[in-house]
Formats: C-alpha cells, structure tokens, sequence
C-alpha cells in the first residue's frame, strides 16, 4: 500500500532555543530534517514527500537534500504560520488521491513497522493516528486544583505520522482554513465531522525533538540503532 507524507517544517524551534530552526540541528552527523526523511526514503511503499518550508531556508534544505542524496521530495511549498497552515499548503500542491500521511519533519524516530500498520488501517477505515498509553496518573485540573482524576485506561498520547484518504483529508483541512478553525492535529479536523479515527499503537521511542532534553535521548536512540 503505497502512501505520500505530507512533512511540516517550517516552524522555527522557538522551544529549542538555538536561535534557528532546530531541524538544521545535528543529531550524530546528519540534521534532523534528514534523519526523518531517510526514514521515508527507505521505505519502498512512500511514493514521495511534499515538503513545506520557510521560503528564507529554501536554498538551505535544497542544498541539504543533495548533500544528503535524499531524492523523494516530490515537491517544496512555502509554509504558513501556524504548523495546521503548512499541512494545509502541501495538501494544496497533492491531487493525487490515496492516502496521505502527515509527518512532523522533528519526529526521525517513527519506525517503518508503525508506518505500515497505520497505512493499512487509514486504507480500510479512512482515517488512523499513532498514539501511545498514557503511562502515569492522569488527572483533571483548574487553578492547579485536581476535580478529578480521569480514567487512564482510555488516555492516549497522540504523536504523528496520522493517515488518511486524501478526500477526507482534503475536506477537513480546506474547511478548517475557510473557517478559521485552529487544530493541533490533523485528526482534530477530521474528527469536527463526526468521523472516526483510529488509534494505531506506536513506541514511545518515537519523541518530537522539542527541547534540548529531547536531543540528549535523541542521541542515545540513534547510538541503540546502530549496534
Ligand atoms: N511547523 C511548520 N509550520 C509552522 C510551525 C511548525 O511546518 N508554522 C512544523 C515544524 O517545523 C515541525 C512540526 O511542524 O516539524 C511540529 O512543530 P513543532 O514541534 O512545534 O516545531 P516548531 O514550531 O518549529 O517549534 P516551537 O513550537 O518550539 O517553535
Ligand atoms: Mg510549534
């Protein structure tokens, strides 16, 4: 089952705090953009990236990706200010149809056997997000007051990649843009219209390198891969 990323990365690592956008970072020798994309550029079934960027770093990442031999960016627009804007512009430059899988270009860590799984479940479903148990104690507060500790059982941690049929990708995105309406994923958008998305189990290993702690554990996963 073949499948196109749409890859947000034209934020700007305001958490990070290097001054730059932290997926110029280096983990290891390669910059982080790199080391989520090779994941795509290995996997036989990705049929290409649509890669949104901040027009000031076109060149730079042009560069990067010759440097790096990564050959799948099918194609790079020009990211919007919000992450759901930058989504929303490489859905614009895809008519293809399919399914279409979006992907923080900050997570290098997802795994090839959870791409699959979640391709297939989006194929026969429609829609399918990967998210991992909550692990601690969860609970409900306002003020720093608890009201309630919720039932963990049902808690999901939701990362990215998160797939689906490009038509009900197509329609949410284009509705949300028209109304204004801001998610913080993907499923957000699809979910505002009553349909259901499924909950394909990922690792925890698979961390957005968000702050300079996320790149000390980025560092070791990388080191655990190559023994
Ligand atoms: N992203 C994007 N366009 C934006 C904002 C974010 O394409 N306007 C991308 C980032 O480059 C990243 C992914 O969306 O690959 C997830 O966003 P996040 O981890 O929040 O990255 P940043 O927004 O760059 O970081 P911060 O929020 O700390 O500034
Ligand atoms: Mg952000």
């Amino acid at each position: 089952l073949n499948y196109t990323v749409m890859m947000p990365a034209a934020g700007s690592g305001q958490r990070m705090g290097a001054g730059y956008n932290k997926l110029f970072l280096k983990l290891d020798d390669k910059p982080i953009l790199i080391h989520t994309l090779e994941v795509f550029e290995e996997d036989p079934a990705c049929d290409g990236v649509i890669l949104a960027v901040k027009p000031d770093e076109r060149m730079q990442i042009e560069s990067m990706l010759e440097q790096f031999a990564i050959t799948k960016v099918v194609a790079m627009v020009d990211g919007g200010g919000e992450r759901q804007d930058s989504v929303a512009a490489c859905m614009k430059a895809h008519g293809k149809g399919g399914i279409v899988l979006v992907h923080d270009a900050a997570r290098p860590f997802i795994r090839r056997t959870v791409i699959t799984e979640l391709v297939k479940v989006a194929d026969e479903h429609g829609a399918a997000i990967v998210g991992v148990r909550a692990k601690d104690t969860m609970k409900y507060a306002e003020d720093g007051i608890v009201e309630e500790t919720v039932d963990r059982g049902r808690l999901w941690i939701i990362q990215t990649p998160q797939a689906f049929r490009y038509a009900l990708l197509k329609k949410a995105s284009d509705e949300a843009q028209a109304q204004g309406f801001l998610g913080t994923d993907e499923s957000m958008l699809v979910e505002r219209f009553g349909e259901s998305v499924r909950i394909v189990e990922g690792t925890y290993d698979n961390v957005k390198m968000t702050t300079q702690e996320d790149l000390l554990f980025g560092e070791i996963l990388l080191r655990r891969k190559k023994v």
